[in-house]
């Protein structure tokens, strides 16, 4: 590699789940310290952060077909970090693959960028891929400018290892972010206008630490102290395990008014064998007694969570279950995937992988149960009064975007700004969002 002149500009694709956003948030405000702005719209970065996923098919291919895009007529290209977690997978591949690659740094070691950018302009090319045990969070730049809804990640990593999962691999060992540090994070997004935090981590209700007085604490400690910060309006927390639903948690959610009323709970499977099978370690009942004793406290709760269809020998009786389940739930939203074999987990060696069209048949039900499920939820909530924390703009002019407290997307329109809380009643549904109308009178800022 030659030398080039160090880049003005970038720009950061990030793929995947929140954590990814979350971690590309955190690169773009590192490298906006380190005096390189963000590239405008349409014009061409100087250096490009693809901050990549792994958890599904075709991600590293992706990744190559991206790179092979940023090529310019003459051949050169922009200078080219790989970040996420194909950079952790695949580390060396990528460099011995994509000579247009200048950097490779996994999701634990992204604060080394700007190190790593000098050495890209002197004409050499890194990777990082450690795990250090000084975390990142300590050497990355202060929180400035954040949107009314921020995430901040608390917890990082995995233990679990569901057999189909790259993720204890990629994002490592399980780690809770001290008590200190997050709420000093929650403080300072909130001074930078967050009205609204959502916990981030692979298992984020496996966080746990102690507080201020040396206490051990979990999410639902975390939240409560959270919710002490007066101009913090609304928490949510995601992504949950079943296994970590501990009894303050869901009690959490009766008792701390600030907590939305909204749980993602994976579930993957609605049968024991391929739960099992899957190492998921809860069983079909143990978790619609969780969803019970949830709904119980918060009978509004809105549920969602995650599907696999076809892992290695799921039957066709197997999957019904999954159906079955998904009737008694009644989800608000949900993810549903098919299964794709990770490299180096232990599902991907295991017998019976099932033929991509009874994935493809398998994936398309679920989803239309789903589908109707998530419009049925939508149908249910038109009459009622709500907030709903404006995030942006819509298309019509005078009309506002955001999110109510169920996490569906709400259009209104009338006097706004991003930012506020607007009390409506929502009054038309459809199957991805609701239509409302503001309540006269209401405060803006409730
Ligand atoms: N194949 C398909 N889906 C997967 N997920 C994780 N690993 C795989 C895989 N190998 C899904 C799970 C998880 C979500 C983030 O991605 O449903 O909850
Ligand atoms: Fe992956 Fe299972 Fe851990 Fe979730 S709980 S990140 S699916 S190993």
């Amino acid at each position: 590699m030659r030398p080039t002149p160090a880049p003005k500009t970038y720009r950061v694709k990030s793929f995947g789940c929140q954590m990814n956003v979350y971690d590309g948030e955190r690169m773009a405000e590192l490298l906006a310290q380190q005096g390189i702005a963000p590239a405008p719209e349409g014009e061409e970065a100087d250096l490009v952060v693809l901050n990549t996923c792994h958890i599904r098919e075709k991600a590293a291919e992706k990744v190559y077909s991206d790179i092979g895009r940023l090529r310019r007529d003459d051949g050169t290209s922009p200078l080219i970090a790989v970040a996420g977690c194909v950079a952790q997978a695949e580390g060396e591949e990528i460099m011995a693959r994509a000579p247009a690659v200048s950097m490779v740094v996994g999701p634990q070691a992204y604060h080394r960028l700007p190190g790593m950018i000098a050495e890209a302009v002197a004409g050499r090319r890194a990777v990082d891929t450690d795990m250090p045990a000084e975390t990142k969070f300590g050497a990355l730049p202060a929180r400035r400018k954040v949107g009314p809804g921020a995430f901040l990640t608390v917890q990082e990593g995995c233990d679990k290892f569901c057999t189909y999962c790259v993720v204890p691999y990629t994002r490592g060992a399980e780690i809770s972010r001290p008590f200190a540090e997050i709420v000093a994070e929650a403080e300072r997004l909130v001074e930078a206008g967050a009205r609204e935090i959502t916990l981030i981590g692979q298992n984020v209700n496996a966080w746990h630490g102690e507080d201020a007085k040396g206490g051990a604490i979990g999410l639902d400690g975390l939240a409560r102290v959270l919710a002490e910060l007066p101009d913090l309006a609304r928490i949510r927390y995601t992504t949950s395990h079943p296994n970590d639903m501990t009894d303050g948690l869901i009690a959490a959610h009766g008792d701390n008014p600030k907590l939305m009323p909204f749980l993602h709970l994976p579930v993957q499977a609605g049968n024991d064998r391929v739960l099992r099978a899957m190492n998921r370690s809860h069983t079909v009942d143990s978790y619609l007694r969780i969803l019970d004793r949830v709904r119980a406290v918060r009978p509004d709760i809105a549920l969602s969570g995650d599907f696999i269809v076809g892992f290695p020998g799921e039957t066709e009786a197997e999957f019904a279950d999954t159906l079955k389940l998904v009737d008694a739930v009644g989800y608000a939203q949900c993810f549903s995937f098919k299964y794709s074999p990770r490299p180096g987990t232990p599902a991907a060696t295991m017998a019976d992988q099932i033929p991509a069209a009874v994935m493809d048949e398998r994936l398309q039900r679920l989803q239309a149960a789903l589908n109707r499920d998530q419009y049925a939820f939508n149908r249910a909530s038109v009459g009622k009064r709500c907030t709903v924390l404006v995030e942006r703009k819509g298309k019509l002019p005078g009309q506002w975007l955001g999110k109510s407290p169920w996490l569906q997307s709400v259009h209104f329109e009338g006097e706004a700004a991003i930012g506020d809380l607007v009390e409506v009643e929502l009054v038309h549904a459809g199957p991805n969002s609701l239509g409302a109308v503001r309540v006269v009178g209401s405060p803006s800022r409730a």
